[in-house]
């Protein structure tokens, strides 16, 4: 009688503790990855910079309008529309300085720039 009492719970505890150890390492992760990229350089400069959308603007005439088109409604690329509620300023950055999914070239803007790059794509 004791045995099949004691059962159920001496299983719970271990569920939770299951949840308990499953959310703190995805919480360390993330916060791991913030981390990470908040302390690149490159990334923190950009950030710190108050960007100008009419210059951002004109940039984006020149490097990205190609494929994205004049008012970032797509052509080759998507449209852009919105595109930072979508993401953050952080991956807005990577997918611009990365080169990750071709044909997207890789850039390398400074880091006025890329926060006159930043200011426009929130605006869209
Ligand atoms: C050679 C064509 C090309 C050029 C030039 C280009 N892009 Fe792209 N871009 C793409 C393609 C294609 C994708 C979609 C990539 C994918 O997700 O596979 C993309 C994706 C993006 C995305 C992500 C969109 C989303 O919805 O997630 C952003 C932001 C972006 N480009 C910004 C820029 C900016 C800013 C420039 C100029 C500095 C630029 N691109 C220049 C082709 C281009």
């Amino acid at each position: 009688m004791d045995s099949q009492l004691a059962k159920p719970k001496s299983r719970f505890p271990s569920v939770v503790v299951g949840v308990i150890v499953l959310v703190s390492l995805v919480i360390s992760l993330w916060a791991g990855y913030y981390y990470y990229e908040t302390s690149n350089p490159y990334i923190k400069e950009v950030l710190a910079l108050k960007g100008d959308a009419n210059r951002g603007y004109q940039i984006f005439q020149i490097n990205c309008a190609a494929c994205h088109g004049k008012e970032a409604d797509g052509v080759v690329g998507p449209s852009l529309h919105y595109v930072s509620k979508r993401k953050s300023y952080i991956d807005l950055i990577d997918q611009v300085t990365s080169g990750k999914t071709p044909p997207m070239p890789k850039f390398q803007p400074d880091g006025q720039t890329m926060a006159d790059l930043l200011e426009y794509l929130h605006n869209l």
